[in-house]
């Protein structure tokens, strides 16, 4: 990690508290190459940021966010199923950005990522540059945690919020001035949890920092650059805000954060058309007494039949749910279909699975793609 002392000891150099002229972001990285191994069956055919939420790809939700915080250039720091990223955005001219693609040969991590894409950035070396997760739904001001950046003169800045169970983040304490003042990731023991704040996983880098990144091999930013500038005297500042704010990881946590889409509790510019309990893509077919509430999603083509009931689902495109079923708190895979009087919740189907009639699917179930249930096949019901 050369360059890290020199950097850190020049710090506020230029960027300092009194400096007047404050830079906005205009570049951002978004990191966008995991395999979204908790969300399989979904990730089988879609990596995790183009799975739909709210009936668009989630990523679009990011760009749109970004392209209202200022930003105009992203690069979009690809890996698994890399291929299908740029067929759906293009040149990002249709979102009002100018979108690149850089795909990693083997999977970089983290912060080998955020290096490999360092020379297609136009910033100066004390511009700031942001950083996203792609797997974060946030109603985080973007221009606050730059300003934050400017004012303190930082390093790194870096998005926080508080959450009840931390072990599956990064955990950042700071100091009474928002310093880090350590990164604990995935703390494994309970001597590691000296804080309810986690990384949310938004960073402005400052944009020498990250030539600093050894690159061509894996790194994790979390478990190795964070915590060695940390040790070179590097300035990282966190910024607690408390706004919304959604790891899409798992399946339950994908098909919430669709419906707090739809339901107007998570902000989006990118949202198609009008939302409020239910958000019906153009081309779906929905029988005039089905229900849908809850911030449920129909997708393009998708069919729900009648005296169906959809609370705080997702249907993907294509998708038949047959009538007199009943679904909670699930996602219904591209052209799968659930049949009559079925009742799921909780639930995953992959793309093209088929849940034959009077089935009862509960609690983290997940019917793999292209599977078939026949009718009555699991219940849990039939001995009350
Ligand atoms: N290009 C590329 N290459 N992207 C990657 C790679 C890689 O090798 N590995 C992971 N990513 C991307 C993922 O696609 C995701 O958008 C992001 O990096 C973070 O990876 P996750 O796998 O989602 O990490 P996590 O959720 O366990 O933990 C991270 O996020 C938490 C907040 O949700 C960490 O940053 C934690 O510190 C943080 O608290
Ligand atoms: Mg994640």
């Amino acid at each position: 990690m050369h360059g890290l002392h020199t950097l850190a000891g020049r710090k506020n150099s230029s960027a300092g508290p009194g400096r007047k002229q404050r830079r906005q972001v205009t570049e951002a990285i978004l990191l966008v190459g995991g395999k979204g191994t908790r969300l399989r069956p979904l990730t089988v055919h879609t990596p995790k940021p183009m799975v739909r939420a709210a009936g668009v790809p989630f990523l679009t939700h990011q760009l749109a966010r970004a392209r209202a915080a200022g930003v105009d250039h992203i690069v979009l720091a690809t890996s698994y199923l890399a291929e299908v990223f740029e067929p759906h955005f293009g040149d990002g001219s249709a979102l009002g950005l100018h979108i690149e693609y850089v795909t990693e040969d083997e999977p970089l991590g983290t912060g080998g990522a955020i290096r490999n894409v360092a020379s297609r950035l136009h910033s100066g070396p004390d511009d700031p540059v942001l950083i996203f997760n792609g797997d974060i739904l946030t109603g985080l001001d973007i221009r606050a945690l730059v300003h934050t950046h400017e004012t303190t003169g930082a390093d790194v800045s870096l998005h926080l919020t508080k959450v009840t169970d931390p072990r599956a983040y990064g955990l950042v304490p700071t100091d009474e001035t928002g310093r880090v003042l350590a990164f604990l990731e995935k703390p494994q023991t309970p001597e590691e949890i000296v804080t309810d704040q986690i990384n949310a996983g938004a960073y402005v880098f400052r944009r020498s920092i990250i030539d600093t990144i050894p690159a061509g091999r894996p790194v994790s930013v979390e478990r190795e650059t964070f915590p060695d500038l940390l040790a070179a005297g590097a300035h990282l500042q966190g910024l607690v805000d408390s706004t919304y704010w959604l790891d899409l990881g798992t399946p339950a946590a994908f098909v919430r954060g669709s419906a707090d889409l739809v339901l107007g509790r998570a902000p989006s510019p990118a949202i198609p058309g009008r939302c409020g309990d239910r958000l019906v893509l153009p081309t779906a077919r929905v029988a005039a007494d089905a229900k849908l509430t809850g911030g449920t999603v129909v997708g393009e083509g998708a069919f729900v039949a009648e005296g169906a009931r959809v609370f705080g689902s997702t249907i993907l495109p294509g998708a038949v749910i047959e009538p007199g079923a009943v679904i909670t708190d699930s996602l219904i895979g591209t052209r799968a279909v659930v049949g009559e009087r079925s009742v799921l919740t909780g639930t995953v189907i992959g793309d093209g699975a088929i849940i034959g009639a009077d089935n009862e699917l509960r609690d983290g179930m997940r019917v793999w793609c292209d599977a078939r249930i026949p009718a009555g096949a699991v219940r849990f019901s039939s001995d009350q």
